[in-house]
């Protein structure tokens, strides 16, 4: 600003003067000085501004781009970031509240129904959820991002159709954790026009998971009239992203118990369809009452006098049969058709307890624990009950042996729960196990008289409601 306000008397001063020599030379003195004004003040703004705004204005879209959107689109496509599966700032509560798998995103919890996420969605703004990496031994290096279906990442691969992805804390090969991981997608599949999924991604602990055990298969074949299929991501630089996802990731957590009946309901009646399992009342007996046993861990230590207390009971009892048949040695389809002669399971605590949702409804289920269990097995010992309630049976009541193997340390320690309590046999009380049948036989009896329809209900007709 000094330099210009000493311009202009120099100028009139100029001009004043009548030389015509003296009038040029000012005139070029003077076009000099703006020049050099100009040039100074260009100069100065250029060096306030950021270097690395000055590179990004030297790619203005106009330059590389003919169109401003698909320039905006390839910014958007390259925004994309991937986030670890597993988070482990979250390991000490991997499964509370958004939980440590995919833990920026959080759960649509509509009262009633299991918590889901789905993709595309409001939520998602109308992204689509990718996913990448093939990591089976460690989920922090499997990942997930959201992206528009606009502006994928680039190499990434369309899954189409409706795609499931589950995440299981335990594991996909137990009959009872793969089932609760299955229910509530069985639940969203009832609430959205029975719509079926082409292709299934398994998660335990973000790690990758290729496999379910053949019960849980068969269970997910039966009800939606097809093999479920596995995605397999084969390079880890090239996401998946799908065209729609639905991702369950607390098991059936949330689900009332109306819903758990219903899913039950619908699943019992598609796999006796599956197992063609005829509804002719002819072929099962009036009342049921199965001992369904293993072998090795959780055995009875004398299965005959086991045995011969629950024939006993059932003998005195009109039209009750017993049958003694070993889960092992049962395939899919014979355990569906025992489950729906049974009235009464009298069986020891294990996965092959999953069966009993395959009953109908309001039959009963009599359950043995090894010494040990009661004190050291936590709440984790209860799942028969809770899938007892949630299926619409009785749970009678469970017996644990008061004797049994002794264990080196004190019998509260929970080392000895691992060591000898979790696979030990489990005895009898002969005196007991007549007492509680007779009872739970008596109750049946009863029920059976006073609705003699029963069987004729729910899980028996061949067209299952709803899909
Ligand atoms: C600009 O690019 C977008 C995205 O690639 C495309 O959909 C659109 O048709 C283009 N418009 C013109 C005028 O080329
Ligand atoms: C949650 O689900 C309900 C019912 O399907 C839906 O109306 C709602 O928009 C969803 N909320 C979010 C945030 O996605
Ligand atoms: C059920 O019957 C159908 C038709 O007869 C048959 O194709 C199918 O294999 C049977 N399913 C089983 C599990 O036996
Ligand atoms: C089972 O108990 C009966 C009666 O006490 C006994 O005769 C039999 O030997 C026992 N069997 C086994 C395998 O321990
Ligand atoms: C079933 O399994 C038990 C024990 O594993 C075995 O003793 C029995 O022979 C098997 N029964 C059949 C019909 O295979
Ligand atoms: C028990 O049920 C199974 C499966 O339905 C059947 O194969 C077996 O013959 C039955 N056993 C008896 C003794 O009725
Ligand atoms: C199941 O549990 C609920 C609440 O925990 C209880 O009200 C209901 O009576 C139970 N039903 C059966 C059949 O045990
Ligand atoms: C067996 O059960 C009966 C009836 O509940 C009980 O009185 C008896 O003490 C039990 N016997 C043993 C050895 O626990
Ligand atoms: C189960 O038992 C309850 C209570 O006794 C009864 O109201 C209901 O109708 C029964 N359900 C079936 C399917 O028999």
């Amino acid at each position: 600003m000094t330099t210009k306000a000493s311009v202009w008397p120099r100028l009139v001063t100029c001009l004043s003067s009548l030389k015509l020599y003296l009038t040029a030379l000012c005139l070029v003195a003077t076009v000099f000085v703006l020049l050099q004004i100009c040039s100074f003040q260009i100069t100065q703004r250029s060096l306030s501004l950021p270097p690395a705004l000055l590179t990004y204005l030297k790619h203005q879209p106009d330059q590389t781009y003919e169109n401003k959107t698909a320039y905006l689109v390839e910014k958007l496509r390259e925004s994309v970031t991937f986030l670890p599966l597993k988070d482990i700032r979250f390991s000490n509560k991997p499964l509370e509240g958004h939980t440590w798998f995919m833990s920026s995103l959080f759960d649509n919890q509509t009262r009633g129904e299991a918590q889901y996420q789905e993709f595309p969605s409001d939520s998602s703004k109308g992204r689509l959820l990718c996913l990448k990496g093939i990591d089976e031994h460690d989920g922090a290096w499997n990942y997930y991002a959201l992206a528009w279906p606009e502006a994928l990442p680039t190499n990434a691969i369309l899954q189409e159709g409706l795609t499931f992805v589950s995440y299981n804390h335990y594991d996909y090969g137990n009959l009872w954790h793969g089932l609760t991981a299955a229910v509530p997608f069985v639940s969203w599949s009832l609430r959205n026009r029975c719509e079926k999924p082409q292709k299934w991604v398994l998660y335990h602990w973000g790690e990758l998971r290729f496999w379910m055990g053949h019960w849980v298969s068969e269970i997910l074949r039966a009800t939606y009239g097809q093999e479920p299929e596995f995605l397999h991501f084969v390079d880890e630089n090239k996401p998946v992203c799908f065209e729609k996802a639905v991702v369950m990731r607390h098991n059936e957590a949330g689900m009332s118990r109306e819903r758990r009946l219903e899913v039950f309901d619908h699943v019992r009646c598609k796999v006796r369809n599956y197992c063609n399992i005829t509804s002719a009342e002819t072929s099962r007996p009036r009342i049921g009452m199965t001992l369904l046993l293993r072998t090795g861990a959780r055995s009875f230590k004398n299965e005959s006098v086991v045995i011969n207390v629950f024939k006993k009971e059932c003998e005195r009892v009109d039209g009750c049969v017993l049958n003694v048949s070993y889960s092992d040695n049962l395939t899919f389809c014979d355990q569906v058709e025992l489950m729906k002669k049974t009235d009464v399971l009298v069986s020891p605590h294990g996965a092959h307890m999953t069966n009993l949702f395959l009953m109908d409804r309001n039959s009963s289920v009599m359950e043995f624990f090894p010494k040990g269990w009661l004190k050291l097995a936590g709440v984790g010992q209860r799942v028969f009950q809770w899938g007892a309630n949630w299926s619409g049976m009785r749970h009678e009541g469970t017996w644990h042996d008061p004797v049994g193997e002794t264990c080196q340390f004190a019998d509260t320690d929970r080392r000895c729960m691992s060591l000898v309590f979790k696979n030990a046999m489990i005895g009898y009380n002969e005196t007991y196990f007549g007492e509680w049948a007779r009872l739970v036989l008596g109750k049946v009896n009863i029920r059976k008289k006073e609705s003699p329809e029963h069987n004729k209900g729910y899980g028996s007709v061949d067209v299952c409601p709803q899909c």
